[in-house]
């Protein structure tokens, strides 16, 4: 039955890291890859996780299966840390699922089984899995006008009047922070906006947070969960706890979702449960039980909230740094844009060509789209790396 099949496309972004690693050249840097760096170019294993797992292992009674909603404790406070008051719980049900992509995956069944003639609205660009995760779980997606490329600003004006054309019913995929890829995130001024035509046309948002505490802090980066939870009857939101916790391969996230009164959120718990049963049954435990300790222990949480806090600067701090660098050598272009973006990903702003030629010329490895990942940059490598932007303009 196999000779049946070709060779699947191969992935761009791990197709670029092997590109990477094969490269001798010592000076190389490596913009595409999706992780947290620190300043020595590591992606550790977070010390507040370190001591929770330490408590786990000494803790942990047994390794037998635990339900479809995965763990009560971890769903608890995950539920609170993204909406904090800003509705009544009986409203609202959060699942453990495997990452923030099992768990976009599980709201792609529910909102099949719910709604199965909807759209899914994304916005344009979107994260380049959003597309073959969603519409491979069978979803009809559109895009919505986000990015301008040229000025490195969100078409506002653009969105709001293909929002306010959709039919009523439909969903909106947002990105909640750190949008990914632009790094550019609506003003709050402008999520009420986009809240605003939501609300007007009977729309249901689907929120996909993948990076809270990035941007700004673990409260601002929510606010436009919190704001549409008290607006709207019906909401998904999808979290993901690979960044911010740095747990990428242990696979924790969650899915919640806001009904419009408690017996239909029980409804709807039933139907998310029943989904995750016939995809992978049961949630991956470790990541998520660490994260229920660390958000449950007041000092754990407090150191968390200090190392999030770093990784956040880091990233602020490395962006600056490029834009200093490239003030200087190249004065003659405006990248501006590299200091207003949030998070980890933003668009450096040059041509596909460009993009190929400090690969090739100077070993600086980026998507084609010219997204990078702002944690690839370090104080030792930000000057090699503006002299190779500077030199390919
Ligand atoms: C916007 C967005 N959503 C979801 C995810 C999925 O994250 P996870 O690794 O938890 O599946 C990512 C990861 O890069 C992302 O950027």
């Amino acid at each position: 039955m196999f000779e049946t099949l070709k060779a699947a496309p191969a992935d761009a972004i791990l197709g670029l890291i092997a590109e990477h690693r094969n490269d001798p050249r010592p000076e190389k840097i490596d913009l595409g890859v999706g992780v947290f760096r620190t300043a020595e170019g590591e992606t550790p294993v977070l010390d507040v996780v370190k001591l929770a797992e330490q408590r786990l292992v000494d803790t942990q009674a047994s390794k037998a299966y635990i339900g479809t909603a995965g763990d009560p404790d971890f769903n608890a406070a995950m539920q609170e840390l993204t909406f904090a008051d800003s509705v009544d719980a009986d409203r609202l049900v959060t699942i453990q699922a495997p990452g923030g992509s099992g768990s976009l995956r599980v709201a792609a069944s529910l909102i099949l089984r719910a709604r199965p003639n909807a759209k899914v609205w994304v916005s344009d660009p979107t994260w380049a899995n959003h597309i073959p995760l969603l519409g491979g779980a069978g979803l009809e997606l559109a895009t919505h006008p986000y990015y301008d490329a040229k000025k490195h600003v969100i078409k506002v004006d653009e969105m709001l009047d293909t929002l306010s054309k959709v039919d009523k019913g439909d969903i909106v995929l947002l990105h909640a922070c750190c949008h990914n890829p632009s790094g550019v995130d609506p003003s709050e001024d402008e999520w009420r906006a986009i809240a605003d035509v939501i609300v007007e046309r009977d729309l249901v948002p689907f929120v996909d947070m993948a990076y809270q505490g990035f941007a700004r802090s673990l409260t601002d980066d929510a606010f436009i969960v919190r704001h549409l939870a008290a607006r709207v009857p019906e909401m998904i939101v999808s979290n993901s706890c690979s960044k911010n916790f740095g747990l990428y391969r242990d696979r924790v996230g969650s899915l919640s979702v806001l009904a419009p009164d408690q017996a239909s959120r029980d409804i709807v718990n039933s139907q998310m449960n029943n989904v995750v049963r016939t995809i992978y049954s049961v949630p991956p435990d470790h990541g998520a039980v660490v994260v229920a300790m660390i958000l449950g222990d007041p000092d754990l949480k407090a150191a968390w909230r200090v190392e999030l806090a770093e990784m956040r600067g880091r990233l602020r701090e490395m962006r600056e740094m490029l834009h200093d660098a490239l003030k200087t050598k190249a004065p003659e272009h405006d990248f501006s844009h590299l200091v207003r973006a949030v998070g980890m990903f933003c668009f450096l702003g040059i041509s596909e060509e460009q993009v190929n030629r400090l690969k090739k010329e100077y070993g600086v490895y980026m998507v084609g789209s010219s997204r990078i990942n702002t944690a690839g940059i370090t104080a030792h490598n930000v000057n090699y790396l503006a002299d190779s932007i500077a030199a390919t303009l």
